[in-house]
């Protein structure tokens, strides 16, 4: 993360994104919620385009939560079929720009199809370093912690850990994304203000932007602006960045 003089944060190097509206942006225009979803699609390649250019290292995309399998099975069936569609069209370029694809989330609950999908993806750009794109698929932060103390009661149980080693360290090397920087900037579009699940375990510092674009919308003007005032945050981790008198 790039600071001035005063510990004020410049551009995000990780960024992170609860893509939402695209159910409002279809409805709007009196088309299905899958055009929406395929809206969506297109503004994920602007954005990670205009990411990129302001100099973005890390982007984390919110795809599909574990909620998600509550929406209308045609809708969770359009969903797969879109990222399916995106994998078999944009893995190449991806590639060929230097872009790392890595995946966040459950995997056991996706089509055999799909895991394929992922793993070739995710081998296939494993040694690009330009930037590094992370979707979260059939992804939730409670999961991801849940996950992680089952992943160290397993280590517990084999005898190669002790309950003493548990702690925040320990915990944060079992999350997802625990090789990257932590999230500098959150952003959500599409007017709610909440994390939905997200990144939970990620974002304890994680400067928050809320946005009422929908996220078809959203482009790279509205990236710059997300940016300028990520720029003005003052960002302490619980210190202090001026001298104080007491
Ligand atoms: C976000 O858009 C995309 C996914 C959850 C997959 P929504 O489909 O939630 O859009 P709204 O919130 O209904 O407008
Ligand atoms: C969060 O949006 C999930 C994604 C953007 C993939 P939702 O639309 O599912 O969130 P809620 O239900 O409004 O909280
Ligand atoms: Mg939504």
């Amino acid at each position: 993360m790039s600071n001035n003089n005063n510990g004020v944060a410049i551009v995000p190097e990780h960024l992170a994104i609860i893509m939402d509206g695209n159910g409002r942006w279809a409805k709007k225009r009196i088309l299905g919620t899958s055009r929406g979803h395929r809206a969506g699609v297109e503004a994920l390649r602007t954005v990670l385009r205009a990411a990129r250019a302001r100099g973005v290292r890390y982007m984390t995309v919110y795809a599909f939560s574990s909620e998600n399998w509550k929406r209308p099975s045609d809708e969770v069936s359009a969903l797969m079929a879109l990222l399916k569609r995106y994998l078999a069209n944009e893995v190449a370029e991806l590639k060929q720009e230097g872009v790392r694809l890595s995946f966040i989330g459950r995997r056991d609950r996706l089509g055999d199809d799909i895991v394929a999908m992922i793993e070739a993806a995710e081998r296939d750009t494993a040694d690009r370093e330009a930037f590094r794109l992370n979707l979260a698929v059939d992804y939730g932060g409670q999961w991801d912690i849940s996950n992680a103390a089952r992943l160290l009661a397993e280590e517990v149980a084999a005898g190669r850990l002790s309950p003493s080693d548990i702690n925040e360290s320990t915990v944060h090397h079992h999350t997802a994304l625990s090789e990257l920087p932590a999230p500098d900037l959150l952003i959500r579009t599409g007017g709610d203000v909440r994390i939905s699940n997200y990144l939970l375990w990620q974002s304890a510092y994680t400067e928050f932007y809320f946005c009422d674009t929908l996220w078809p919308d959203f482009g790279a003007a509205d990236l710059d602006a997300a940016i300028d005032e990520f720029a003005t945050r003052q960002r302490r981790y619980g210190g202090r960045t001026e001298d104080a008198v007491c």
